[in-house]
């Protein structure tokens, strides 16, 4: 049983937790909660580590309830934590519909992209230049345990994507129509500045979704977008286990 806050596990996990440099450099990340760790265990991650209250019942090595409270992320404290290595894939599939986050700079807004790129088939989503970290704990939580079910890679330039590259802007280019066959990426931009010129200009097509107000959130345009390219071709299968809503 952990009853010191000095353990090495519990130092690690609120370091990872707290910084995006220390999760880089180690290529770890922290989770928490139940839900979120019966995610991880049913898409088949082992974790490095795992904690638990002492006296939960639940699985993982124990400590002291309030130790663990201590190094949780959230204000009602934890039963649960566990520290997973990170997985990023080398290239994005060459098939299916990827999305790319380019400057998404809030953690929830990439949490919900991934949960929506789950939702709705998204063969990988792309992290661009700028973009939240998808291991942080706020996008961990957002994704809802999808971190730990869609493919992730990085990218710096927006032309290695896979497919037809679409740029989803506001107020530009061609109403988005679906569904689409075939490779695509969908790009989306910042949430303050949108896509930068070079961006769009190395893209294929711009696309918009046709709104009555400026904009969206980068999160629902992209869920909006993944909706409409998969219209009709995702069906109700037996759900991946997902943390509860
Ligand atoms: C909050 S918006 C950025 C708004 C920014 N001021 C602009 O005009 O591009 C963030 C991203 O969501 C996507 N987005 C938001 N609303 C959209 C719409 N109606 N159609 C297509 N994409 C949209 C775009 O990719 C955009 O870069």
């Amino acid at each position: 049983m952990i009853t010191s806050k000095d353990n090495p596990k519990l130092q690690e996990a609120r370091k990872l937790a707290a910084r995006r440099a220390a999760r880089e450099r180690s290529g770890r990340f922290v989770a928490e909660g139940e839900d979120l760790l019966a995610a991880a265990d049913a898409a088949g991650w082992i974790p490095r580590v795992r904690l638990c209250a002492a006296g939960s019942g639940l699985e993982g090595e124990e400590v002291e309830p309030d130790l663990l409270a201590g190094a949780s992320g959230l204000g009602s404290g934890t039963r649960a934590l566990a520290i997973y290595d990170d997985r990023w894939l080398d290239a994005a599939p060459s098939d299916g519909l990827c999305i790319a986050l380019h400057g998404v700079a809030d953690p929830g807004n990439v949490g919900t992209v991934l949960r929506s790129a789950l939702a709705f088939g998204a063969s990988a989503v792309a992290l661009g230049p700028s973009t939240a970290d998808p291991f942080s704990p706020k996008a961990v939580r957002a994704s809802m345990g999808a971190v730990f079910a869609v493919p992730l890679v990085r990218y710096d330039d927006v032309i290695t994507l896979p497919g037809v590259r679409i740029a989803l802007a506001a107020r530009a280019g061609d109403e988005l129509n679906g569904p689409i066959e075939g490779a695509a990426t969908v790009v989306v931009g910042a949430e303050r500045e949108g896509l930068p010129d070079d961006v769009v200009a190395a893209c294929d097509s711009v696309a918009h979704l046709p709104i009555a107000s400026e904009s969206l959130n980068a999160a629902m345009a992209a869920t909006v977008a993944l909706y409409e390219l998969t219209r009709g071709t995702v069906t109700a299968r037996t759900a991946t286990r997902m943390a509860a809503p």
